[in-house]
């Protein structure tokens, strides 16, 4: 029996990329897994979708009442709905800045608000926060979203150790360039995708792009009952892009 068995798990962000895949390792594991996001999720055996919206309090309270109805409580929280941004600290406008923190930053304290007082309840409580290699690691031209993935780095810790001794976990998943639907569009966007493409892989020392799944597999990890003394850490799944030094091919 996998140590998901009998565990709800909610997913933001699960409609697609990364989340999806999140949301296929753990119901593939036992859980029970609820996908909130703005778009239609698919559903899968053991998958419930929810139309949410991390920027909106009450579309997000009334998911997580939802899962916790259906599906009968909660215990994994998995913070992964964000969107891009690009350009240099002077790009992008108010709007813009507001627009980015309210997704990526202030999302996942409005879903983690809303989950507390079910993970409090939980034997299994973990949250599980998506951040990037851009929070650690200066990228060119990311000013805005390196922004919002350092508050996220910055967030885990400090909700880690709030939460610790009410017996939820709470740490996060620092991803490289991702496959992802996110970076087809941006390849997609770009003057010569393949040259692009060929960048974003040279750029991480295993010479290519992050599998989805291999992220699925490392929130899999800390979001498990296993992990039970893992808190308040950064994993870093980034094909050594973040700690390597390796001489050029
Ligand atoms: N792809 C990468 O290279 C990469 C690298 C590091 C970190 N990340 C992070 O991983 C996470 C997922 O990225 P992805 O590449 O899978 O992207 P994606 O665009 O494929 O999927 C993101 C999902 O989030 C949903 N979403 C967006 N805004 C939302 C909102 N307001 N409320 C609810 N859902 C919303 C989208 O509808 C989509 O289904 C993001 O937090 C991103 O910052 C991605």
């Amino acid at each position: 029996m996998s140590e998901f068995e009998g565990l709800v798990a909610a997913v933001t962000g699960g409609a697609s990329g990364i989340g999806a895949a999140v949301v296929t390792a753990l119901a593939e594991r036992g859980a029970h897994v609820a996908a909130l996001d703005v778009q239609p999720v698919s559903e899968k055996d053991g998958v419930l979708g929810l139309r949410a919206d991390v920027t909106d309090d009450a579309s997000v309270r009334q998911a997580i009442e939802t899962t916790v109805d259906r599906l009968g409580g909660l215990d994994i929280l998995v913070n992964n709905a964000g969107i891009g941004a690009q350009g240099t600290v002077a790009d992008n406008d108010d709007d813009e800045w507001l627009r980015v923190l309210d997704v990526n930053l202030l999302g996942m304290m409005r879903t983690s608000r809303a989950a507390l007082p079910h993970l409090r309840r939980s034997r299994a409580a973990a949250i599980v926060n998506i951040g990037s290699i851009a929070a650690t690691a200066g990228l060119p031209q990311r000013a805005l979203y390196s922004a919002s993935k350092g508050g996220v780095v910055a967030l885990t810790r400090a909700m880690a150790a709030d939460h610790l001794t009410e017996g939820i976990r709470v740490n996060c998943v620092n991803p490289g360039t991702a496959d992802t639907p996110w970076v087809g569009r941006l390849l997609a966007r770009a003057g010569d995708p393949a040259g692009e493409r060929a960048a974003l892989e040279a750029r991480q020392p295993h010479g290519r792009l992050v599998s989805p799944e291999e992220i699925a597999h490392a929130v899999v990890y800390l979001a498990s009952p296993l992990a039970g003394s893992t808190a308040g850490t950064g994993l870093a799944v980034d094909g050594g892009m973040q700690d390597l030094r390796l001489r050029p091919r």
